[in-house]
């Protein structure tokens, strides 16, 4: 057990909380707060207690300094949610951070420029590291989201303060835990999404535990082309295909099977407008590419699904934000949402999705993290828990 914001003294102190505001932007403005809001008991037990508090999250995944992804948008979205003013730093560190920080009272909140447009974030550099922690008197680890991360804001930075998890990382790990204790059986797991060569390698895992994988979304294609199936134009993450091959192989020796599409609905570009239409996964046309998983791989994953004691749903099944291709993910949504089983959802795509088809009331636990939840689901140590204090 790690100790939490809640076994510390933080009155007066400066407390800087990393936090994933990794949010989906449209038109330069938050379209999905889910994660913004998950943070908010963290921010205001510590507001309530005296705290200053100075938040730090990524946004994207910039090359550098990208101004549309600068922490603006998500700074103002978390004043109108706080009913606070909010104060937007324009970088991460330095005196200049440290003497605007110095006018930061008791109860106030400040929110740090995106992390990841500084070199040391992801290189975990522990001069980068040190330099935040000049900004503070206590280290808070709320980022559920991004805890399978070894960064600076993430990890290193707990080098140098005290170091405790935020109410969001107690109440993930609390309810994660209950998928790894003693699931009940059967077990499936749906996996879809993009961010395929993060997920497939930890497949191989869960054939230990899982009795049914239904892979779908952009996913599916590394599986489909590692079968040898001609995948015509559709998104294919090359590097993934060998692991998806050694999970298929690996598969056939364990009493977990993996469900590929049986058939996809496809288009011959990206657009809702597109020409659709739906065809064997085994007979996309050349030119042509999958973009949802079609209706008798419907039929075949929700009688999966509605079948499960235990479900773990991380990635869409197709690309849900155009109408055309939301019909798979849908259907899987509201399978999961209506299935007799102990229901986890987890990652920013799959939030999303949820929410847009109205059901996020009826799962048991919609995580904020998506690769986070997996590789805790695999049973990893990660390195944002790893360095807070224990209990
Ligand atoms: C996520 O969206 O999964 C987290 O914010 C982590 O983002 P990353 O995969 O870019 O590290």
């Amino acid at each position: 057990m790690k100790k939490t914001v809640k076994d510390i003294d933080v009155d007066n102190k400066r407390v800087l909380v990393r936090v994933d505001f990794n949010v989906p932007l449209k038109g330069g403005r938050v379209a999905d707060d889910t994660r913004i809001r998950a943070s908010l008991p963290t921010i205001n037990f510590l507001r309530k207690h005296n705290a200053r508090v100075i938040l730090i999250s990524h946004l994207g995944r910039p090359k550098g300094l990208e101004k549309n992804l600068c922490m603006d948008p998500v700074a103002d979205r978390l004043s109108g949610l706080l009913e606070a003013p909010v104060m937007k730093l324009d970088d991460c560190a330095g005196p200049d951070v440290e003497s605007r920080l110095a006018g930061l009272k008791p109860g106030e909140v400040a929110v740090l420029e995106n992390s990841r447009f500084f070199p040391g974030e992801k290189q975990n550099d522990p001069k980068w590291a040190e330099n935040l922690a000049r900004l503070a008197d206590i280290y808070v680890n709320d980022a559920f989201g991004t805890i399978h991360r070894a960064h600076a804001s993430t990890a290193g930075v707990a080098a140098y303060l005290p170091a405790v998890a935020g109410l969001l990382v107690e109440s993930e790990l609390k309810q994660l835990s209950r998928l790894i204790n003693n699931p009940e059986h059967p077990f499936v797991i749906i996996l879809g999404g993009v961010k395929v060569s993060d997920k497939v390698g930890v497949i191989s895992r869960f054939l230990g535990f899982a009795d049914v994988i239904l892979v779908g979304g952009a996913m599916c294609f590394c599986f489909l082309k590692a079968e040898g199936v001609d995948t015509g134009a559709s998104k294919v993450e090359e590097e993934a295909v060998g692991a998806a091959a050694a999970a298929l192989e690996k598969a056939k020796g364990s009493k977990c099977r993996i469900l590929l599409p049986a058939d996809l609905v496809v288009a011959g570009r990206f657009d809702a407008a597109a020409e659709t239409m739906v065809v064997a996964a085994d007979r996309i046309p050349s030119g042509w590419m999958g973009l949802d998983i079609g209706p008798a791989t419907v039929t075949a994953f929700t009688a999966e699904i509605g079948a499960a004691h235990t479900i773990f749903w991380n990635g869409p099944m197709g690309a849900f934000e155009m109408e055309p291709f939301a019909a798979g993910t849908r259907a899987v949504a509201e399978a999961v949402a209506s299935a007799g089983a102990l229901t986890v959802t987890g990652g920013g795509d799959t939030v999303a999705a949820v929410n847009q088809f109205g059901v996020a009331g009826l799962i048991d636990h919609v995580s904020t993290g998506g690769g986070a939840a997996m590789e805790f689901l695999e049973g990893k140590e990660l390195p944002g828990i790893s360095v807070l204090a224990d209990k």
